[in-house]
C-alpha cells in the first residue's frame, strides 16, 4: 500500500499504525500543482487542513480510495468529487473540542482584556508601574456572548462561558433570519463555530457586521472565509467593533493587511487544535482510518 501524507505529523502515528505502507510525506506549504505530481501511484492521502483536494487532484490520482483528513473540517476537500469516485473521505471530530474551545475562550479573554496590548507594554520597556486608566478593557461577567453554531465545540465554549458569569445565546446556521439578527443585535461578544459550507461562506460581511451591537467583539476559530476581512476591517475602523480575535483567515496564511496593522486585533496562526495531545490523537485516528478501510473495516468517521 502506498500512502502520501500531506504535511509531517506527530509520531507515533504513520509509523506505528501504518507499519508496511509505503508513505511520502510532502513538506508544509505543499499547493494543488505539487501535489498533482504526487499522487498518481498512491492508495490513500492522508490530507491536512490548508491543501485542496480537489477533483484535479483527484483525476491525478487514480487509484487512491481513501483520503484521511486530519481535521475535523472538510472544506479543504471537494467532498462531490470524491464521492463520484467512490473515495471515501474520513475526518476527526471529538477529540479537538476541548482545546479548541479553550482556544477561543483564550482570544475571547485575549481581545476583551487587552492581553497582546499589555505584553507589548511591558516588552518595549516603557511601562512605568500600574494607572488606574491604563489598559482598560472589558469584564465578561453579565455580558452575552453569542455563540454561531451550536455543535461540538460551540457548546463546549458555552459551558466555558457559563462558568464566566456570562449569558449564552447560541445560533445555528439553519436558524431563521429573525435569531440571527437577534444575535447580532444582543452579542457583546460574538463567537464562530459553524463549519465552511455554501452558506456560511461570507456570512459576516459589511451588512452583518454593520449590524452588530455597538462596541461589541467578534472571535473566529472556525474557518476564515466566513467572515469577510476587508468588511471587518471597515467595522472595526468605523468603532462599530471594538476588536476581534482571529484564529482563522480568509485566504489562509495570508492575513488583510489592514488588520495586521490593528492593536485591538488579536492574530493567532491556526492553533484551535495544536496541543502535543489532541494533535496526535489526531493523527492517530487519520492513520486508522486508512489501516481499517485496507483491513476491509468501515470508517469510523466517515463524511463521504
Ligand atoms: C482544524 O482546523 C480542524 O478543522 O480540525
Amino acid at each position: 500500500m502506498r500512502i502520501y501524507v500531506t504535511q509531517p505529523l506527530p509520531e507515533p502515528s504513520l509509523g506505528d499504525l501504518l507499519e508496511g505502507a509505503t508513505i511520502e510525506v510532502g513538506e508544509s506549504g505543499i499547493g494543488e500543482d505539487q501535489l498533482i505530481g504526487r499522487v498518481s501511484e498512491v492508495d490513500a492521502i492522508l490530507s491536512t487542513p490548508p491543501v485542496p483536494i480537489t477533483a484535479r487532484v483527484l483525476s491525478a490520482a487514480p487509484r487512491v480510495r481513501i483520503v484521511a483528513n486530519c481535521a475535523v473540517g472538510t472544506d479543504n476537500i471537494d467532498l462531490a468529487a470524491c464521492r463520484d469516485r467512490g473515495v471515501v473521505v474520513t475526518n476527526t471530530p471529538g477529540v479537538l473540542t476541548e482545546a479548541t474551545a479553550d482556544l477561543a475562550f483564550a482570544l475571547i479573554l485575549a481581545v476583551t482584556r487587552r492581553l497582546h496590548e499589555g505584553e507589548a507594554l511591558v516588552r518595549s520597556g516603557t511601562w512605568t508601574g500600574w494607572k488606574p486608566l491604563e489598559l482598560l478593557g472589558v469584564s465578561l461577567e453579565g455580558k452575552v456572548l453569542g455563540i454561531y453554531g451550536a455543535g461540538r465545540i460551540g457548546s463546549a465554549v458555552a459551558r466555558r462561558a457559563v462558568a464566566f458569569g456570562m449569558t449564552v445565546f447560541t445560533v445555528v446556521a439553519e436558524d431563521g433570519p429573525e435569531r440571527f439578527e437577534e444575535l447580532l443585535r444582543c452579542s457583546d461578544v460574538l463567537t464562530i463555530h459553524v463549519p465552511l459550507t455554501p452558506e456560511t461562506r461570507g456570512r459576516f460581511g459589511d451588512a452583518e457586521l454593520g449590524r452588530m451591537k455597538p462596541g461589541s467583539f467578534l472571535v473566529n476559530t472556525a474557518r476564515g472565509p466566513i467572515v469577510d476581512e476587508a468588511a471587518l476591517v471597515g467595522a472595526l475602523e468605523s468603532g462599530r467593533l471594538r476588536g476581534a480575535g482571529l484564529d482563522v483567515f480568509q485566504h489562509e496564511p495570508k492575513v488583510h493587511p489592514g488588520l495586521l496593522s490593528r492593536p485591538d486585533v488579536v492574530l493567532l496562526p491556526h492553533l484551535g487544535s495544536a496541543t502535543e495531545e489532541v494533535r496526535l490523537s489526531m493523527a492517530r485516528m487519520a492513520c486508522e482510518e486508512i489501516a481499517r478501510l485496507f483491513r476491509g473495516e468501515p470508517a469510523n468517521n466517515r463524511v463521504a
